[in-house]
């Protein structure tokens, strides 16, 4: 048959994620992976859970096994709304919140409702790849802004889009992960958030900010989300129980302006009309019997050591010339290798050294990042994290010792 003939003008925009597609090749049991964004199977509350299931299967069996309402599970919404209130100081209403498929389903609701081919999307230059992956498969346009050490930079955010205005372009969404960002770990500031609040008032934009990771906080003082300045309904919010509980459960949540919440649930109806009730019904008696945050406490526990280990590994074996990102939480560090170094050029060397990471060009929509690469410390044994750092450091250093001869100036690196 002629596949090609069949698919439609959508599918054949897809991409595989080169992030999956590397996964397959790390089946060997000798290589380290930075790659993936995994969290760790031993951050999983197993003996938690128990109770947990147990209470649902013994009290609740006939709905939690039922279909449920596309919105999702009431209790849950309302008790995520109340966390939202409580945690982010955001005034939600639990009708303003649809449960979802995880973020990742949230995102894939958005771009339905939003983009039509060829409009507008902003993102950070670099930004979360599956996001650009879905913006891809609705043919958005994506305009990349630069960021820097502190994430994306309003001012050139505010240029780009002066830009796009004279050339009669006007953006409809802007798309941020502003704490602990995947794939930089960088956190936007009080002021940036507020100064790109400002932005997207005048502009006349939606803000969908991502935060997976706001809560997996391991320095410093918390920030408020961008949502909380909200006063003008116009920022969608993205949070997910994957890394402070499990992904498995499947289940995340969209907060965000009444007519954006109606459509997304008419069009979850036609693609699996319910998140998993099963996976909300456990997910609520994790709030209510007050696993949850007690077991959100052992995580960062683990990932705050874990990310230490990598930072002090880094520091013992990486040669001068390369530098990296210190964050304050999540699950991910940012290295950028001296200008003339292509992380995709060295992927095959470190694989074969038995370290793997995700080179950073693919999460550039904009260009770019051929000198960059993300690393995920969650995963990896904290034995692990150390060789592995060591065996990456080597191939850098033979890389440099190669074709770093005499050159000056060129480790002076993007951000
Ligand atoms: C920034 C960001 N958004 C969304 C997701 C998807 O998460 P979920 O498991 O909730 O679909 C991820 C997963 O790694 C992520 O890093």
């Amino acid at each position: 048959m002629n596949f090609d003939r069949i698919f439609s003008e959508n599918s054949r925009n897809l991409q595989a994620s080169e992030i999956r597609e590397l996964l397959k090749l790390l089946d060997r049991p000798s290589i380290i992976s930075f790659a993936g964004g995994l969290p760790n199977p031993d951050a999983f509350p197993i003996e938690e859970l128990k109770p947990v299931i147990e209470h649902v299967m013994k009290e609740h069996a006939y709905d939690a096994l039922q279909y449920g309402p596309t919105e999702g599970h009431n209790k849950l919404r309302d008790a995520i709304a109340k966390g939202m209130k409580s945690l982010f100081n955001c005034d939600q209403e639990m009708d303003n919140i649809i449960i979802t498929g995880g973020s990742q389903q949230g995102l894939t609701l958005l771009a339905h409702i939003i983009i039509d081919p060829g409009d507008t999307v902003i993102t950070g230059n670099p930004t979360y790849l599956g996001a650009i992956q879905v913006f891809n498969a609705f043919r958005a346009n994506i305009e990349a802004v630069a960021q820097d050490e502190g994430g994306i930079n309003h001012h050139s955010l505010r240029e780009r889009l002066q830009d796009l205005n004279r050339r009669g372009k006007y953006p409809k969404l802007i798309y941020l992960i502003p704490t602990f960002e995947n794939p930089t770990g960088i956190t936007l500031s009080e002021e940036r958030r507020k100064a790109i609040y400002d932005i997207i008032c005048e502009y006349d934009l939606l803000l969908v900010e991502d935060d997976p990771y706001g809560l997996l906080r391991y320095d410093g003082e918390a920030l408020n989300p961008i949502k909380s300045m909200d006063n003008e309904d116009r920022v969608i919010y993205l949070g997910s129980f994957s890394k402070i509980l499990a992904p498995g459960f499947r289940i995340a949540w969209l907060a965000g302006p009444a007519p954006i919440i109606r459509k997304a649930c008419i069009l979850k109806q036609s693609q699996d009309l319910c998140a998993s009730t099963f996976g909300q019904y456990c997910v609520f008696e994790a709030m209510r019997s007050d696993m949850l945050f007690p077991h959100i406490e052992i995580i960062k526990q683990m990932y705050r050591s874990k990310r230490d280990i990598m930072l002090k590994a880094l520091d013992n074996y990486m040669p001068d010339g390369v530098k990296w990102s210190r964050p304050l939480g999540g699950m991910f560090i940012w290295v950028t290798l001296p200008l003339f170094m292509d992380s995709v050029e060295l992927l095959p060397k470190a694989i074969e050294n038995n370290v793997a990471y995700v080179a950073g060009k693919s999460f550039f929509p904009g260009g770019g990042g051929a000198n960059t690469l993300r690393l995920n410390f969650s995963y990896a044994t904290d034995g692990q994290i150390d060789r592995g750092i060591r065996l990456l450091a080597e191939v850098v250093q033979k890389e440099l010792d190669l074709k770093g001869k005499g050159l000056k100036g060129e480790y002076i690196s993007a951000f």
